[in-house]
């Protein structure tokens, strides 16, 4: 992608060596498109590294090992991997970043890659350090490329579990509402299943289509927007404890938001693009909020142990729900680049194969 140019590219790089002792070179296998693309593609976000006109894209990779650096002891050559997003800033002062959390980096200096200031994982290979990736076993090699777009959902219930400690939450019998069917929402609900919520996913499209079956065949409700009123979803639901949002529509998600139960906790994860501003009911909002104890949180990216956490839970679904967690995917060839960027692909997850091996 090259803002200066408006162009979507492939471009020819030279072979990343590895240039510390802890590097670990990578071949790329499978990279998953997701919504934040298809905006860097439309030069809405997303910058390149500094001195370089363009940004080599994708974010959501699984890669084999194939070269180590003489310090590095988490990997070996062959291992499967799948490698995170975001890189720390460079300031002293900034804890989350020195400590391992850029997710929650408090200067926003952050990189990611394939989204802000580094290349991503587009590409046959890349370089990095063993500490920003996560080790998969073998078996996960046709689904491990939904790990990262399922860490999102690992680091917003971790989230919720430590806010709930304000009260006597316990840990069964509460409901979720997951709002989208995109493979954020669909893994989403999945985890939430796997939480032990009653899980309803409320979206757009009136079923039948693809995504109610995803959601129905892992054991969640789906409800369309088009069908369903927000007050008609909270009499099916009864008191809905936890919204988590995956739309990236503020329009849909504050009519939720309206409906959220007493001591409800509601998690947004989306990022709108720039449209007209929507009229919201603050006083109702802001009524709800105090007098039923309710919680409005934003989350973004993921730490290292919601990778871990994620391998971990895909694992489970996968043998819990083996055909829903695939029909999430589309494989495409990189020449469908534009396609993939640009317009509506079909399918739920787009994923590029890149890696001779791929499946
Ligand atoms: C990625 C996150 C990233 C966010 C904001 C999302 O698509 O999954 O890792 O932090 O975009 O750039």
């Amino acid at each position: 992608m090259n803002p200066a140019r408006r162009s979507l590219e492939i471009v020819e790089h030279d072979e990343p060596q590895l240039g510390s002792a802890t590097d670990v070179r990578l071949r790329l296998l499978e990279v998953g498109v997701c919504g934040t693309d298809r905006e860097i593609a439309a030069f809405e976000y997303g910058d390149p590294p500094p001195g370089s006109e363009h940004l080599v894209i994708g974010h959501e990779a699984l890669a084999r090992v194939v070269d180590v650096g003489t310090g590095v002891t988490a990997v070996e050559p062959g291992a499967l991997v799948v490698p995170m997003v975001r890189r720390p800033c460079p300031h002293a002062s900034c804890r989350p970043c020195r400590s391992g959390r850029q997710d929650f980096c408090a200067t926003g200096d952050f990189r990611e890659r394939g989204i802000k200031q580094q290349h991503g994982y587009m590409a046959e290979a890349v370089v990095d350090d063993q500490e920003y990736m996560s080790l998969v076993p073998e078996e996960l090699r046709p689904v491990a490329v939904l790990v990262e777009p399922l860490t999102i959902a690992e680091k917003a219930l971790e989230q919720v579990r430590h806010i709930q400690r304000r009260l006597p939450w316990g840990t069964d019998g509460h409901t979720a509402v997951v709002l989208g069917a995109g493979p954020v929402g669909l893994l989403g609900a999945m985890a939430l299943i796997v939480a032990g919520f009653e899980t309803w996913v409320y979206s757009r499209s009136p079923a039948p289509n693809q995504k109610a079956a995803a959601a129905e065949a892992v054991g969640a409700r789906y409800l369309s927007s088009e069908t369903h009123s927000v007050d008609q979803l909270r009499e099916e639901v009864g008191t809905i404890d936890l919204v988590y949002e995956a739309v990236g529509a503020s329009k849909p998600a504050f009519d939720v938001l309206s409906v959220l139960g007493t001591n409800g906790v509601f998690v947004f994860t989306g990022v709108p693009g720039r449209k007209a501003p929507v009229e919201v009911d603050t006083d109702r909002l802001m009524r709800d909020l105090v007098l039923r104890n309710q919680v409005v949180l934003g989350s973004v990216n993921a730490g290292k142990g919601a990778f871990e956490e994620a391998i971990g839970h895909l694992r489970e679904f996968d043998r819990r729900w083996p055909g829903a967690v695939r029909s999430l995917l589309t494989h495409h060839p990189i020449e469908a680049y534009e396609e993939l960027l640009t317009g509506r692909a079909g399918g739920i997850k787009q994923v590029v194969d890149i890696g001779e091996e791929a499946s």
